[in-house]
């Protein structure tokens, strides 16, 4: 499939079916991840691979908080009904947990940063991606509580969380969030050849 087909087809899904994904898949993602560029190749990313009941209930544990109006009107796949809360965990089969090792990592000599946060971003963008190649949907999910993932997953201290993928087939039911997702900016609101836009720069 031409890398532009897939770019375009990998959309949030946030209702998977109840469907396991199958292990040559996810070793497909895990190896499209395993080839990604970390600064000076330190590969300090960790992931978990998370597909049985029992892990898969504590990520729907640490997903979980107090409702939340604006998130509901976002996306309405969130809200937790029968408990008036909030559920970021969607019914996905497959939760890759996306982590760096803090001791892995490059620092840049002039800022200090370190390379951990964008090092597990690009490897995890490389799983979505070939994910989506595979026929599967996912979504990218921030938004849950550090502290309680650490300690239901037993996280070692020097691992530091960035993001879950949820992997999954979409339910047959699902459709794009048109709120949410769908629409880019054109191009030149976001990218600029040779100069920054007039009005815009450091005077
Ligand atoms: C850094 C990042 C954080 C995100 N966090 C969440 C999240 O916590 N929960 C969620 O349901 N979706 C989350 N998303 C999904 C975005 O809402 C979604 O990618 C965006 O609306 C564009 O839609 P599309 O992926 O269908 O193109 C996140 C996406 C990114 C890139």
């Amino acid at each position: 499939m031409d890398f532009m087909d897939v770019s375009k087809k990998r959309v949030t899904v946030r209702k998977f079916a109840q469907v396991p994904v199958e292990d040559e898949k996810i070793q497909k993602i895990l190896e499209a991840g395993r080839w990604s560029p970390t600064a000076v190749n330190g590969q300090p990313q960790r992931i978990l691979v998370l597909n049985t009941l029992e892990n898969l209930a504590k990520v729907r544990e640490f997903c979980s908080f107090g409702y939340d109006k604006k998130y509901v009107e976002l996306a309405e796949e969130c809200e937790d009904k029968s408990h008036g809360k909030l559920n970021f965990y969607y019914g996905a089969p497959l939760v890759l947990f996306v982590a760096y090792d803090k001791d892995a990592c490059w620092t840049h000599p002039q800022s200090g940063k370190s390379s951990g946060e964008t090092d597990a971003t690009i490897v995890a963008t490389h799983m979505m991606l070939e994910a989506a190649s595979l026929d599967l949907g996912s979504v990218w999910i921030s938004y849950f509580d550090e502290e309680k993932a650490r300690s239901l997953l037993k996280l070692p201290e020097n691992w530091q969380p960035v993001c879950m993928l949820y992997i999954g087939y979409p339910a047959e039911d699902f459709v794009p969030n048109t709120k949410l997702g769908c629409h880019r900016k054109p191009l030149n609101e976001t990218c600029f050849y040779n100069a920054v836009p007039a009005g815009k720069e450091e005077i």
